[in-house]
């Protein structure tokens, strides 16, 4: 992991593919170190007053990115937060580069396998609206996968426990806080 001198860690920014635990973990993280916990999708949707699904079929998805950009740069000023991210937010350059000179970005990975698994059951995901939602799976994760490794911290979640995921991070934060780094 290189985190940056010029970098002040104040906020954990979680980051990855739909169904790796970002906000079960999230939850955990701010409970353990009294921090306000954050998903973007939910304040997108509270602000938006509709859900990301009525977002995507009635504005298009270059609109929810434009609200997830804008929601990114509201986010610099913050501090105790565990920002759990929507899946595409960390692809884009700016929004990875915004939320690293202040959050340790730690992306949870996890097999398109396991993630189809975690996510077949659920009908609100406007990405896996397609005939063949584990082929979208395996494109999509293959595409991102790139921009999620440019991530500070990588965890496979597939091989830990949600609490041994979260012992990894907090271990990690802790390690980025130190003074001198
Ligand atoms: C998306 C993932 C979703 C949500 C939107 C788009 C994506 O977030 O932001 O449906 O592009 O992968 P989760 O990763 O929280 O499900």
């Amino acid at each position: 992991m290189a985190v940056n001198s010029d970098r002040t860690i104040r906020n954990i920014a979680l980051t990855g593919f739909m169904g790796v635990g970002k906000s079960s973990v999230g939850r955990a993280l701010a409970e353990q170190l009294h921090f306000e916990f954050l998903d973007t999708d939910e304040v997108i949707e509270t602000n938006a007053g509709k859900s990301i699904s009525r977002i995507f079929s009635e504005e298009g998805e270059s609109t929810f990115r434009a609200l997830e950009c804008q929601l990114v740069q509201q986010l610099a000023g913050r501090d105790r937060l565990v920002i759990s991210t929507g899946g595409g937010l960390a692809v884009n350059a700016d929004n990875l580069a915004s939320l690293k000179a202040h959050a340790l970005v730690v992306c949870l990975w996890a097999s398109p396998e396991a993630i189809w698994e975690r996510v077949r059951h659920q009908s609100h995901r406007p990405i896996l609206q397609t005939v063949d939602p584990p082929a979208r799976i395996r494109e999509l994760l293959a595409q991102r996968e790139p921009f999620y490794k440019q991530a500070d911290v990588l965890v496979n979640t597939e091989l830990r426990s949600l609490r041994e995921v979260v012992q990894q991070v907090l271990f990690q934060f802790q390690l980025a806080r130190q003074p001198g780094r």
